[in-house]
């Protein structure tokens, strides 16, 4: 179903252990929507990615659903097939003797790593596709450079390039910046808006306002599992919207498409 939504989701009430994180959830992303969603540590945004992503299910009640492209129910490994994913939690599940390209060679397979009899089903176009991926986001010459010697931001653009091998519809990119220096995250930015100009969807979890590309124009304010504001950016980004999320004041500019958030005087 090509036009279903990427997710929609109905009074889904989701755990994680034993803190509810959502109560009564009722949300919707299309598939053709790049979306941000932002809020406070501990708000919900890395768990609403696990719930597309298959890595958590809501609390099953009649009137509780979570549909993916247009289906409740999905073979994991054939969803995520259609998913391209970067996250902390992803880069720090990997062994750090995997090298760069096992690492990017895994996004075949939507594995951890490569081992065993998985290498074997790996092809040599697959291969060559890998360090073209590498190549485009100049982290070629670390295929063979095991994670462990490779510094944050290195490690970052082998996960994307991982993310990006399979040529997924769908970028679930959370907080994909963190760690990186100020002319990779601008890198990253300029990526990640030709990837959407490209016609990829993405969703993407970031505190930082101007890594929000200006093609993203959806943004879903998140506080304690509730949504505060969700629409477009010039009505969503706003002073007042930003204080009831974060509980302080916030300022904003917008320069050139992009907005910045900084502190008031007193
Ligand atoms: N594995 C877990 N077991 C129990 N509680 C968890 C677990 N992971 C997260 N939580 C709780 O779920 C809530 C939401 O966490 P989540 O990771 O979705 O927040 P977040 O918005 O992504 O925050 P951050 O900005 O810090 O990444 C938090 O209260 C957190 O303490
Ligand atoms: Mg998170």
């Amino acid at each position: 179903m090509i036009d279903a939504p990427l997710i929609e989701i109905r009074n889904a009430t989701i755990y994680r252990g034993d803190t509810r994180v959502f109560d009564n959830l009722s949300l919707s992303i299309g598939q053709r929507e790049p979306a941000a969603i932002l809020g406070p540590n501990g708000s919900g945004k890395t768990t609403l990615l696990k719930l597309i992503n298959r890595e958590l299910y809501p609390v099953h009640r009649q009137d509780t659903w979570v549909r993916i492209l247009g289906r409740e129910s999905w073979n994991v490994w054939e969803l995520r097939a259609q998913i391209g994913i970067v996250s902390h939690d992803l880069q720090i599940r990997y062994n750090d003797s995997t090298t760069g390209l096992e690492v990017v060679l895994s996004g075949f397979l939507s594995s951890i790593g490569i081992h065993g009899s998985l290498a074997n089903r790996i092809t040599r176009e697959q291969a060559g596709q890998a360090l073209a991926v590498m190549a485009e986001l100049g982290v070629e010459s670390y295929a063979n450079t095991p994670l462990r010697k490779m510094s944050t931001g290195q490690q970052r653009r082998c996960l994307l390039s991982r993310a990006l091998v399979h040529d997924p519809h769908t970028l679930i990119l959370d907080e994909p910046t963190a760690g990186l220096d100020l002319a990779a995250s601008f890198d990253y930015v300029r990526r990640i808006r030709k990837l959407a100009n490209a016609g990829k969807n993405i969703v993407l979890v970031t505190h930082l306002l101007n890594e929000i590309p200006p093609d993203i124009d959806r943004i879903i304010l998140l506080r304690k599992g509730k949504i505060v504001a969700d629409g477009a950016k010039q009505a969503v980004l706003t002073e007042e919207n930003l204080r009831k999320t974060y509980d302080t004041d916030i300022n904003i500019a917008n320069v050139d498409g992009y907005y910045l958030a900084y502190p008031p005087k007193n």
